[in-house]
């Protein structure tokens, strides 16, 4: 069986021009090389396809491909995370990780919060700031949270994200809409533990790797998982795989049921955090769960909770080709 790789490769987009926050999301070439080494070890043969506009590319030139494995970001637009499965589902090209739907609600962290509080799960109250005047309309109390409405990897993210009073809301809202172009959530702010589950499978085979507690050293930026304590995680953090009961069982609730729920594909990673009351808040999910072997968040979770990177890209791999079997039926 033939898998293309669909991935953002960061180097090819620096080379293009666009600077290092534009391009955080993306894929360095050692996340390439350690899927396509674990999917040759898992038996597979593969060929590598790159961004979007080479996967159009080599569609219109005629090629075609078993399953894809689609790690894309994607670079345009609130559906950009949409973009490779939506086509490949356009060629009836199966692939690997969660369709368009999901893909294009989970960018958007106010309309995935609509259907989380529709089924009665917690997450933050929040309002979403379109233009600087909608602070006006935003009636939660002090302290917030403030982030992009549609970014990962802690953009946008940092000490200025937790707000104490109106002129905090307003410079930060103002600084988020012009640098991110894009509407700004603004949440109460959750001052408890922080965990993060992974999950690999699909509907009611969907099952967790582990869940992981991320704590903040001395030295780091207080008080939250920011875009700086990201990258510089070896200094800033320490993950502790979470064994305490019966908070274990209830975070990993709180992710599978969400995961099912926003009826994700294959794996990803699901972000929670404590309120002051110690009660648990879905913060948000990631269908396109980072897979650099060592620093990515759901391989270090796993390997903490006793499943190896090739173990994770077998149960995606497992997950995956059971839908192949059934779409082919
Ligand atoms: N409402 C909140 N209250 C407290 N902390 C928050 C809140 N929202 C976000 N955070 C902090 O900011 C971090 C990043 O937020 P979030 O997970 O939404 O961003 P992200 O950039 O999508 O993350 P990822 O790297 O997982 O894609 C969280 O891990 C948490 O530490
Ligand atoms: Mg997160």
């Amino acid at each position: 069986m033939t898998i293309g790789l669909t991935y953002d490769l960061r180097s090819e987009y620096l080379k293009m021009g666009f600077s290092e926050e534009e391009t955080a999301e993306f894929d360095k070439e050692d996340t390439i090389e350690a899927i396509e080494n674990t999917l040759h070890q898992l038996g597979y043969q593969t060929e590598r396809i790159g961004h979007l506009k080479q996967l159009v590319g080599k569609l219109a030139a005629g090629h075609r491909w078993d399953l894809v494995f689609n790690i894309c970001e994607g670079m345009y637009g609130i559906g950009r995370e949409a973009q490779v499965p939506a086509l490949l589902d356009g060629f009836n090209i199966p692939y690997v990780f969660s369709n368009p739907l999901v893909l294009a609600l989970t960018l958007d962290k106010g309309l995935t919060k609509r259907v989380i509080r529709d089924a009665g799960l917690p997450t933050p109250d929040f309002a979403v700031v379109y233009k600087i005047t909608d602070i006006e309309t935003v009636h939660l109390n002090f302290p917030l949270f403030v982030k992009p409405l549609g970014e990962g990897t802690g953009k946008g993210i940092n000490s200025h994200s937790i707000v104490n009073n109106f002129t905090e809301l307003s410079n930060t809202c103002q600084a988020l809409l012009k640098t991110f172009e894009q509407p700004v959530l603004v949440e109460t702010f959750l001052s408890g533990r922080e965990f993060t589950v992974g999950i690999t499978g699909t509907g009611e085979l969907a099952a967790t790797t582990g869940t992981m507690e991320i704590l903040q050293r001395e030295n780091a930026e207080k008080g939250l998982y920011s875009y700086s304590n990201k990258e510089n995680y070896q200094s800033l953090i320490d993950y502790i795989a979470l064994e305490e009961e019966p908070l274990k069982s209830q975070c990993e609730n709180l992710a599978l049921k969400s995961y099912k729920l926003l009826q994700c594909e294959d794996g990803g990673r699901v972000d929670m955090r404590m309120d002051g009351a110690g009660v648990l808040h879905f913060l948000e999910i990631n269908p396109l769960a980072g897979l650099h072997p060592v620093h990515s968040d759901l391989p270090i979770l796993s390997r903490l909770n006793g499943v190896s990177y090739n173990e994770l890209m077998k149960r995606i791999m497992d997950s995956a080709t059971k839908k192949l079997i059934r779409s082919n039926k």
